[in-house]
């Protein structure tokens, strides 16, 4: 695919950072979000940047022009929160806003992509759900549904996209050196990692960059785990 151009959504830090730097680094033409703009401490001449919350109604309608002058043909829902609680101690609005950015959210912006791509007849859509969805974690009722919701959606529409070149996969990444993690990974955890030690954002840009490439063309429908063997089947 000639002209290689990818939003990444929460592409000024952690995870998101890493994603957009590596595939600036492969020669993609990246446009990447987050809630405002003046959080990112970088930039590059092939990045571009725009404002969304893709927990808000009207900030998802706004992206939409965006999106149609960009002309995506790989997208990376990326963007993600937590907050955790015991699930007796856990408020419904602290439920809601989890499902409703980490779930509704990958459902919105992926709606506003997949037309281009259908024209195109090409597309990679690579979602980042979590090992939280499909292992469980105390303390994560919210978040492991929100992923565990994000890796089936994922499945399903690569059934509905497949006949049209687009693959859709998700990256369930175990504990990774970010904000969202900052203070959590301790000993204990570390402990039962086989790898014996937390990830880097690059660990998960690495197979960003091979599943919007052309050599992973075959893969569709996956949930691919990146965790250093914290979770086996
Ligand atoms: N770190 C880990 O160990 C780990 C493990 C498994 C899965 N993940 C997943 O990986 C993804 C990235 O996580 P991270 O560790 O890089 O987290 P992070 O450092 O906390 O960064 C979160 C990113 O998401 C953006 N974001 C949050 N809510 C948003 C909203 N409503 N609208 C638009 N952007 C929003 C943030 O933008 P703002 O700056 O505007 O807030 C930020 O760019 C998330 O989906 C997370 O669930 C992370």
């Amino acid at each position: 695919m000639e002209n290689k151009k990818a939003i990444v959504t929460g592409g000024n830090r952690g995870i998101g950072k890493g994603i957009v730097l590596g595939l600036i680094e492969q020669g993609y033409t990246v446009l990447a979000t987050c809630r405002n703009i003046s959080n990112f401490d970088y930039s590059h001449a092939k990045l571009s940047l725009a404002n969304l919350d893709i927990s808000d109604a009207s900030s998802v309608e706004n992206f939409q022009k965006t999106v149609s002058e960009f002309e995506p043909n790989i997208l990376i829902n990326n963007a993600g929160i937590t907050k955790d609680n015991l699930f007796l101690r856990m408020s419904d609005e602290d439920w809601e806003n989890v499902i409703n950015t980490n779930l509704n959210g990958v459902f919105k912006i992926t709606k506003l992509v997949v037309k281009g791509m259908l024209k195109k007849r090409w597309g990679r859509i690579i979602n980042i759900s979590s090992v939280s969805g499909s292992m469980g974690n105390p303390g994560q009722t919210n978040y492991s549904a929100s992923k565990a919701g994000v890796d089936a959606l994922t499945r399903s529409l690569a059934k509905e996209l497949g006949s049209r070149n687009i693959t859709v996969n998700s990256i369930a990444p175990g504990f990774i050196e970010t904000d969202m993690t900052e203070g959590v990974i301790d000993q204990q955890i570390l402990d039962k990692i086989p790898l014996k030690r937390a990830g880097k954002p690059e660990d998960i840009a690495s197979l960003v960059n091979f599943l919007s490439s052309e050599e992973s063309n075959y893969i569709t429908g996956q949930t691919l785990v990146v965790d250093g063997g914290l979770f086996m089947k």
